[in-house]
């Protein structure tokens, strides 16, 4: 299945047009079935229903795990490099991973854990949130893996919306210098949720902990007398797989649900061709665990090729700058994989930290979750790169469940900032406002897919109707991505970034109504306005606009404790990093924020805001600008 040049690229992606259910027929056959599929695809965009596989069964982890055990039980399966560079890493072999895995799924199944059940894994980037989340799939259970930044609130919200029965976590966190309570944040969150029966906790950082009777045990000594024996549950390939929460433009966050066979497919699939992935490499993905990129390439897609998979607890900045070339020195990587925002830090540091390292080992290196600037590309490009490496600037989205638009290194061209050409089986178009396909080349629009892929989201947790309005609804018979795209004279695709009210900070993706709704709890707010602004290194930044209901005598006091009560809401990656105190927002006569201005004014440019004259309120634009810390008076 792995693409080796331009002619076969385009034999295959035709054949993916032509004959879907052929092509992705004989990829589906390389994998292990329990039952053998009777149809490849059955679908309409209209209910939304799309079914992959149906009739066949599997178990993910046999095909990550069982088989890799018989062929090459000794291979580097998970490489783990520890936060602090003098502390001791971990390696498991195929095997010793399968070990693991089988022992924790064990353990999951003596507290009571069933085919069905939703676990939630709010847990650092230790190696055991690899094994819980291969332990999940192994008996079936549905995982939904939560980003440890998140706060308790917003934890608590993941684990009731999901019904979740049983939680892994960890005591603490190491990040960089921090040392962080994991344990003391999953307690305040289940103590505002009535499903959670049990918690189990792996200990990392040694830090007191508090630990509940009959509620909470140790992983450690779960696992001492644990079987390494553990047959993999039978699921049908449409079975859920796992939920991922992620932001849209309403407050509540959406579980995203993927089902087994298809996502299956398509995470091996893209990974082995993205990735050009060859028998001996090393490949690291900077991501973590609790963002899709994590769940997809470091664990289900790598694993699923049989590939060494690198792990990495800390942060690219610590112990100093040099960190992610000092590691990929260290175990001689071969495909390097991370986010713009990481990439724009590290070009801020100056070349000192990177001259140090030879980066030698280096044959792809690629980029995720946002555009990505001329300037840091050129800079990858050039420093880390050195010219040779073929950077692939990888477009998709939790929804996709896998990468869409991406080059294939030494297959298909490079152009600076273009995501280029769609994988096969991938079918983008481009509409404009209307909804009418824009079928020329050269051109800009709306991003839509019209045609199902495997792994593509089957629904959103416990709400049918919403994946049906929010993907499904604004262009009938499309999937709508929310992402604006240009395409240029050879077909080659830059997506410019988000059409609706979500951002993207630092690559993590946000909803601005989300964080409004965490301002909005604040008492003294009135109401709030939160846009995203140019951010030199974070991509986008987060700018609230607050109307307080009361004089404000310490501006700064009242901003302090308004990102305190963000952190609490929400966690740290939502605090704003601009807040504006204002007497009103902009509004529409029917009462709409006119948030096109506050974006204008948030990124510095009053020279177009348009006729603010039919605004119910036209002076406030007047007072905003002339209080605005990005307008240069
Ligand atoms: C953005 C991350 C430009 C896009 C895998 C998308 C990108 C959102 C790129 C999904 C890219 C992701 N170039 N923009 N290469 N990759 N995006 O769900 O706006 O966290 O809709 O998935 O990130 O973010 P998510």
């Amino acid at each position: 299945m792995q693409i080796r040049n331009w002619d076969d690229y385009q034999n295959n992606y035709q054949k993916s047009v032509e004959d879907p259910e052929k092509f992705w027929g004989e990829i589906a056959d390389q994998f292990i079935w329990k039952k053998p599929y009777k149809k490849v695809l059955d679908w309409d965009f209209e209910t939304p229903s799309i079914k992959w596989f149906e009739g066949g069964s599997l178990n993910i982890t046999e095909n990550c795990l069982d088989r890799h055990v018989k062929t090459h039980p000794n291979k580097k399966a998970i490489i783990w490099e520890p936060n602090d560079p003098n502390d001791d890493g971990l390696t498991w072999t195929y095997q010793e991973l399968y070990n693991e895995v089988c022992s924790f799924a064990n353990v999951l199944k003596k507290h009571g854990v069933v085919k069905g059940d939703r676990v939630c894994l709010y847990m650092p980037m230790v190696p055991q949130l690899a094994v819980a989340v291969l332990a999940c799939a192994r008996i079936g259970a549905v995982h939904s893996v939560v980003f440890a930044g998140f706060s308790a609130q917003s934890l608590a919200d993941r684990i009731d919306d999901a019904k979740c029965k049983l939680i892994v976590t960890t005591d603490g966190a190491f990040r960089g210098q921090k040392e962080i309570p994991i344990k003391g944040i999953v307690d305040e969150a289940v103590s505002k949720c009535d499903c959670v029966e049990k918690i189990i906790v792996f200990k990392r950082t040694e830090q007191y902990v508090s630990m509940t009777a009959q509620r909470d045990v140790w992983w450690h000594e779960e696992m001492e007398n644990a079987s390494t024996d553990c047959p993999a549950e039978e699921m049908e390939s449409e079975d859920m797989l796992f939920i991922l929460y992620t932001s849209g433009s309403t407050g509540k966050p959406k579980g995203v649900v993927h089902t087994c066979g298809g996502y299956m497919v398509y995470s091996h699939y893209s990974f082995t061709n993205v990735f050009q992935y060859e028998a001996d490499d090393i490949y690291w993905c900077t991501a973590d665990i609790g963002w899709i990129t994590g769940h997809s390439y470091i664990v289900y897609g790598p694993l699923l090729a049989g590939a060494t998979t690198l792990m990495f607890e800390g942060i690219p900045t610590w112990p100093d700058a040099g960190r992610f070339w000092a590691i990929c020195d260290k175990y001689k990587v071969n495909q390097f994989y991370t986010a713009p925002t990481a990439i724009r830090s590290l070009m801020s540091k100056g070349l000192e930290p990177v001259a140090r390292y030879s980066l030698n080992s280096l044959k792809v290196i690629g980029s995720v979750g946002e555009p990505i600037n001329e300037e840091a590309w050129r800079w990858y490009n050039t420093y880390i790169g050195k010219n040779k490496c073929p950077i692939v600037d990888t477009w998709w989205q939790t929804e996709t469940g896998g990468i869409m638009i991406s080059p294939i290194p030494n297959v298909t061209d490079i152009r600076p900032t273009y995501a280029t050409y769609p994988l096969p089986g991938i079918q983008p178009i481009l509409l404009d406002k209307d909804g009418n396909e824009i079928k020329e080349n050269n051109v800009e629009g709306l991003l839509c897919i019209k045609f199902p892929w495997p792994s593509i989201v089957r629904t959103l947790y416990g709400d049918h109707e919403r994946l049906k309005q929010t993907y499904f609804s604004t262009f009938k018979g499309y999937y709508f991505t929310g992402d604006g795209a240009k395409r240029d004279t050879q077909g080659r695709y830059r997506i410019i970034g988000r059409v609706d009210d979500v951002i993207n900070v630092s690559g993590h993706r946000m909803g601005t109504a989300e964080v409004e709704n965490a301002i909005n709890e604040h008492p003294w707010v009135v109401e709030s306005a939160v846009v995203g602004y140019p951010h030199d290194i974070k991509g986008q930044g987060i700018y609230a606009y607050i109307i307080p209901d009361r004089h404000i005598e310490s501006e700064q006091a009242f901003i302090d404790e308004v990102n305190e009560t963000v952190r609490k809401e929400i966690g740290p990656i939502a605090k704003p990093d601009i807040i504006q105190v204002v007497s009103g927002l902009p509004k529409t006569r029917s009462g709409k924020i006119m948030r096109r201005i506050l974006r204008k004014i948030a990124s510095g440019d009053i020279s177009t805001l348009g006729d603010t004259s039919t605004l119910l309120n036209p002076d406030i634009v007047e007072e905003i600008i002339e209080k605005s810390p990005m307008i240069k008076k």
